[in-house]
C-alpha cells in the first residue's frame, strides 16, 4: 500500500460541491480583489483565533515583511530568526532594510527558546520571528518577556493550540499565516494573513498591503501591492469551519504513530509542554535519515527532508550568516525526515509506515 506524504484532496472531497458553487458565485459577482468576501473571511479568521484583527495579504512571505514593517523594523535594525525553518522566514527580513540574525532551536520541539533567542539579541534587535515549526507551538510569552516584540510565523500552525488554550497566531504582538494549498488551512492558490490585537498595527498593515494608502488617493507610505483575492477568501470561508476537525485528525495520526511503536525506531517530535500541535508535517529524527528515506521510498511511502540546507547556509543568506554557530540546527538538518501526515491518515497507513521504518532498524542490527 503506498502512503502519500500528505493528502489535501480527501479532506476536501465532501466540500467539493460547495467549493465549486462558491467559486462560480465569485466569478459571476465580478469583485475579485479585497471586498466583502475578504473582509468576511478576515472577521471569521480573527474570531476563530481570538485575535482582534486579521488582514488578508498575498502570501505568507509578504505577511512577515508587512508585519515587520508595521512594527517599525527598518534599515540598521536586526531581526532574530531561526535558521531551521522554511527559507521565507528569513527571506522576509531584508526587504525591510533590516538584517536577519540567526538563532538556534530546541532539538525536541524544533522551535526557538528564550535561551537561543537571548544568545542572538543585541542592542539593535528590533523584533524576533518565532516560527511555530511543523505546527508545534513556540514559547511566545517567555520570549516577549525578554523585552522584544515577537512576530509569530504561524504559517505551519493554523489550528495549533498553546498550553493556556489560546491559538498559535494570537499569542504575541503580531502573527502571520500562509494559505499555501498544502498548509493546514490551504487556499487554492497563494494567500496569507497578518493577525494582531493591536489596532494601530492592524491599521498599518492594512495601509502597507495597499500601496501605503488608507483611501486609495493619498499615499502616506511606500507600501506593497499584497492583497488577498476574493476567490481565495470565499473558498477559505468554506473550509475554515473544518479546521478544528482536520487538526484533531492530525493529532490522532500523531497519537497513532506513537501507539504503533514508531518511537522505538526514530525520535518523535515532542509537543512543547501542554500544547496541542496541529501537526502540519510529522518530522522524526534518525541518525541515518537517508537510509530511512530510502527504505520508505522503496515501500512507496512518501517522505521528505525539508531543510537539509538550513536558511543560514543558503547562498543568498551568506551576507547575514557570518559567525552563526547553530549546532542543533546543523544536527537536525542532517537527521530530520518528514513522514506521512494528514487529517485522514488511517491506522492501516500508520502501520504501513511503521513497518517500513522497522525494516531499517532490522537491517541495522544484522
Ligand atoms: C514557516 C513558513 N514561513 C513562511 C512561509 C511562506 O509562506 P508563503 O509560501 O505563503 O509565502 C512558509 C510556507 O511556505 C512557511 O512554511
Amino acid at each position: 500500500m503506498s502512503v502519500p506524504l500528505f493528502d489535501t484532496s480527501t479532506p476536501l472531497a465532501p466540500l467539493r460541491a460547495r467549493l465549486n458553487a462558491k467559486a462560480v458565485e465569485v466569478l459571476d459577482g465580478g469583485h475579485y480583489i479585497l471586498g466583502p468576501e475578504v473582509s468576511g473571511f478576515e472577521r471569521e479568521f480573527a474570531d476563530y483565533l481570538g485575535a482582534g484583527h486579521a488582514i488578508g495579504v498575498a502570501n505568507g512571505t509578504d505577511a512577515l515583511t508587512l508585519a515587520l514593517r508595521a512594527l517599525g523594523v527598518g534599515p540598521g535594525d536586526e531581526v532574530v530568526v531561526p535558521s531551521f525553518t522554511f527559507y521565507a522566514s528569513a527571506e522576509a527580513v531584508p526587504p525591510t532594510g533590516a538584517r536577519p540574525v540567526f538563532c538556534d532551536i530546541d532539538p525536541e520541539s524544533f522551535c526557538v527558546t528564550p535561551e537561543t533567542v537571548r544568545a542572538a539579541l543585541t542592542p539593535r534587535t528590533k523584533a524576533v520571528i518565532v516560527v511555530h515549526l511543523f505546527g508545534n507551538v513556540a514559547p511566545v510569552a517567555e520570549i516577549e518577556a525578554l523585552g522584544v516584540p515577537v512576530v509569530e510565523d504561524a504559517a505551519q500552525a493554523a489550528g495549533s493550540i498553546a498550553a493556556d488554550g489560546r491559538h498559535a497566531g494570537a499569542l504575541g504582538t503580531i502573527a502571520t499565516f500562509s494559505f499555501f494549498p498544502s498548509k493546514n488551512l490551504g487556499a487554492f492558490g497563494d494567500g496569507g494573513a497578518v493577525t494582531t490585537s493591536d489596532d494601530a498595527l492592524a491599521e498599518r498593515v492594512r495601509m502597507l498591503r495597499f500601496h501605503g494608502s488608507r483611501d486609495k488617493e493619498t499615499f502616506e507610505l511606500v507600501g506593497h501591492n499584497s492583497r488577498l483575492d476574493a476567490l481565495q477568501a470565499a473558498l477559505l470561508r468554506v473550509t475554515l469551519p473544518y479546521l478544528d476537525v482536520w487538526s484533531d485528525g492530525r493529532r490522532a495520526a500523531a497519537a497513532a504513530y506513537e501507539e504503533a511503536g514508531l518511537g522505538e525506531l526514530a525520535e518523535l517530535p515532542q509537543p512543547t509542554p501542554g500544547a496541542q500541535p496541529a501537526w502540519h508535517l510529522y518530522v522524526v529524527r534518525h541518525p541515518d535519515a537517508d537510509e530511512l528515506a530510502a527504505a520508505l521510498s522503496a515501500a512507496e511511502i512518501g517522505n521528505k527532508a525539508y531543510y537539509r540546507v538550513p536558511a543560514h547556509r543558503q547562498p543568498a543568506m551568506q551576507a547575514y550568516a557570518d559567525g552563526a554557530d547553530l549546532p542543533v540546527t546543523d544536527e537536525l538538518a542532517r537527521t530530520h525526515l518528514a513522514i506521512p501526515m494528514s487529517p485522514v491518515l488511517s491506522r492501516e497507513q500508520v502501520e504501513e509506515v511503521v513497518g517500513a521504518a522497522g525494516a531499517v532498524a532490522a537491517n541495522r542490527m544484522r
